[in-house]
C-alpha cells in the first residue's frame, strides 16, 4: 500500500493549481503543480534529496524546483523560507504530517499536447516518461529507451568495472586497478580523478555529511572518506571492520548496510559509526549480490530472485525474474525517480542481454537491449537519459538528449 495515497486521502487539503513560472533566461515549462498543505516530503531513497535553497515565497520554491534538471517534488516552509528539492516523483515518497506553514509541491510534466490545461491527462508516470524538454509529449518507457538505443551516442571511459554511483551532480566510478575514483558529469567529461591506491569494489556517497564510503576489494573492511575536489585527494574518516570482504554497501543518514563478496554472512546493518546493529535473515546471503534500498525496503538480487527485507533485515517476500536462461549473478539493481526498477544479467548471456525494466510493483515494461556487461546504472534527468556501462578495459556512457 502506498503511503502517499493514504495521506492524501486523510488530509483532504489537496489543491491542484496551475502555476506557470516566467523566467527570462530560459524556456521554463510546468505542466501542473499539486500542492498538499501541512506536510513535509520524505523521498523513497536518500539520493533523491537534492538541495535546500532559500526562497522568498512558494512560487520561488516551485520555480527553483522546475529549473533544476532533476527536481520533481519540493517542500517549502513559509516560516523559515526553506525550500527543499527532491528528485523523486511525489507518488514514490511519503508525506509526513508537519506544521501548517509547510507544504509539498508535486510537479507533473505529463500533459497531452493538444489540451495543455486539462489536468485529467491520460499519460502518467511511471508508464510514461514526461519531461519539460518536450512539453506535453509523453513517451512510453519502451519508446524512451528505444531512442537511447537508436541515438547510439557513446562516450568511452577508462577502466572502471566495479561500481558506479549516480549522484545528483554526476557519477563516480570504482575499479580494480588501484589508480583512481573518478567523478564525471552526465556528459561523460571527467570532473575529478581522486588517487586511490587500492583495488575497490563498492562506492557510495552520503550527501548529508558529504562523505564517501568505499569497499577495498581484498580486505574485510569499509573505509569512509571525505573527498576534497579542490586538491583531488581523499581524507580517511573511518575504517570499519567487517565479517568478510564487502561487496556492496549502502550508506544513508542513519545506517550502513553491507553485503559480502563471498558467502561470509547475510547483509549486516550498522550504525553510521560502524557498530553492528542487526544481521539480516539468511535469504540475504550471497556472493557478489547487489542490493539497494527503496522506500522502507531493502531489495537484494540473487541470480534467481529479488528478495525484499524490512530495514532491520527481516525477510518479507521475493519475486522471480523472467530471464530467458539461467542467471548466476545480477549486475545491478536500481530505481529511478519514478520507481522504475532496473537490473541485468552480470554475465550477459546473449539470451538475457540488456537492462530489464520493471516498475516498483513488478509490472514488466521492456528490455533495454544495449550492451550492459557486468554493471550498469541509469540516470534520467529532464534533459536526457544516460546509461553508464562498466566493463574492462573500457567503460562507456550512452546518452540520448530529449
Ligand atoms: C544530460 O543532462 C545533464 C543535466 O540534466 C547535463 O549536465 C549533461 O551535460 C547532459 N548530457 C549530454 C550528453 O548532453
Ligand atoms: C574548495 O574550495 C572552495 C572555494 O574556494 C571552498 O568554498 C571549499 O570549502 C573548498 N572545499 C574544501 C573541502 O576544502
Ligand atoms: C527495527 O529495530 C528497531 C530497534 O530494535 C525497532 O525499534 C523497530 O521497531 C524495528 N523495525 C521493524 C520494522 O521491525
Ligand atoms: C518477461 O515478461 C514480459 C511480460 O510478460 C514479456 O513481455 C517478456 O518477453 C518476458 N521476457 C522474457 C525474457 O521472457
Ligand atoms: C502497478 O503500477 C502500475 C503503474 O505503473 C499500475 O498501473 C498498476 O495498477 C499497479 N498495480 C498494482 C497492483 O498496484
Amino acid at each position: 500500500m502506498n503511503t502517499f495515497t493514504i495521506n492524501i486521502a486523510l488530509l483532504v487539503t489537496v489543491i491542484a493549481s496551475l502555476i506557470h513560472v516566467a523566467n527570462c533566461a530560459s524556456d521554463i515549462y510546468v505542466a501542473h503543480t499539486q500542492r498538499i498543505s501541512s506536510v513535509q516530503f520524505q523521498p523513497p531513497i536518500i539520493e533523491h534529496y537534492l538541495d535546500t535553497v532559500n526562497a522568498k515565497s512558494i512560487i520561488y520554491c516551485v520555480a527553483a524546483c522546475n529549473k533544476h534538471d532533476l527536481c520533481r517534488t519540493c517542500d517549502y516552509d513559509s516560516s523559515t523560507k526553506q525550500c527543499r528539492l527532491f528528485e523523486s516523483l511525489g507518488s514514490t515518497g511519503t508525506l509526513i504530517p508537519s506544521i501548517h506553514t509547510s507544504s509539498v509541491f508535486i510537479l507533473n510534466y505529463c500533459l497531452q499536447k493538444t489540451n495543455n490545461y486539462d489536468l485529467s491527462t491520460i499519460y502518467s508516470e511511471p508508464d510514461y516518461l514526461c519531461t519539460p524538454a518536450l512539453p506535453g509529449q509523453s513517451m512510453t518507457v519502451y519508446d524512451a529507451f528505444q531512442k537511447l538505443i537508436l541515438a547510439n551516442n557513446n562516450v568511452l571511459l577508462p577502466l572502471a568495472e566495479r561500481d558506479v554511483y549516480m549522484s545528483s551532480n554526476g557519477f563516480y566510478t570504482s575499479s580494480s586497478d588501484s589508480s583512481a575514483i573518478r567523478h564525471y558529469g552526465y556528459n561523460g567529461q571527467l570532473i575529478t580523478a581522486y588517487a586511490y591506491s587500492s583495488s575497490l569494489s563498492c562506492i557510495n556517497y552520503n550527501p548529508k555529511i558529504n562523505t564517501f564510503i568505499v569497499c577495498p576489494y581484498s580486505i574485510p573492511r569499509l573505509e569512509t572518506q571525505l573527498f576534497n575536489p579542490n586538491t583531488s585527494t581523499t581524507m580517511p574518516q573511518q575504517s570499519i571492520s567487517t565479517v568478510g570482504n564487502p561487496f556492496y554497501s549502502y550508506y544513508d543518514t542513519n545506517r550502513l548496510y553491507i553485503s559480502y563478496r563471498s558467502y561470509a554472512s547475510p547483509i549486516t546493518i550498522h550504525s553510521i559509526s560502524g557498530t553492528k546493529l542487526f544481521t539480516a535473515d539468511s535469504q540475504s546471503t550471497g556472493s557478489f549480490t547487489p542490493f539497494t534500498l527503496w522506500q522502507s525496503q531493502l531489495v537484494f538480487g540473487t541470480g534467481n530472485s529479488i528478495f525484499l527485507f524490512n530495514l532491520n533485515g527481516t525477510y518479507q517476500s521475493s519475486w522471480s525474474y523472467n530471464f530467458s536462461s539461467v542467471v548466476s549473478l545480477i549486475g545491478f539493481i536500481q530505481h529511478d525517480y519514478a520507481g522504475r526498477r532496473y537490473f541485468n544479467d552480470y554475465n550477459t548471456n546473449p539470451s538475457n542481454k540488456g537492462v530489464y525494466i520493471y516498475n516498483q510493483n513488478s509490472t514488466f515494461y521492456t528490455v533495454l537491449n544495449r550492451a550492459c556487461v557486468w554493471t550498469c546504472a541509469i540516470k534520467i534527468t529532464k534533459r536526457n537519459i544516460t546509461l553508464v556501462s562498466l566493463q574492462s578495459p573500457t567503460s562507456s556512457l550512452y546518452y540520448y538528449n530529449f
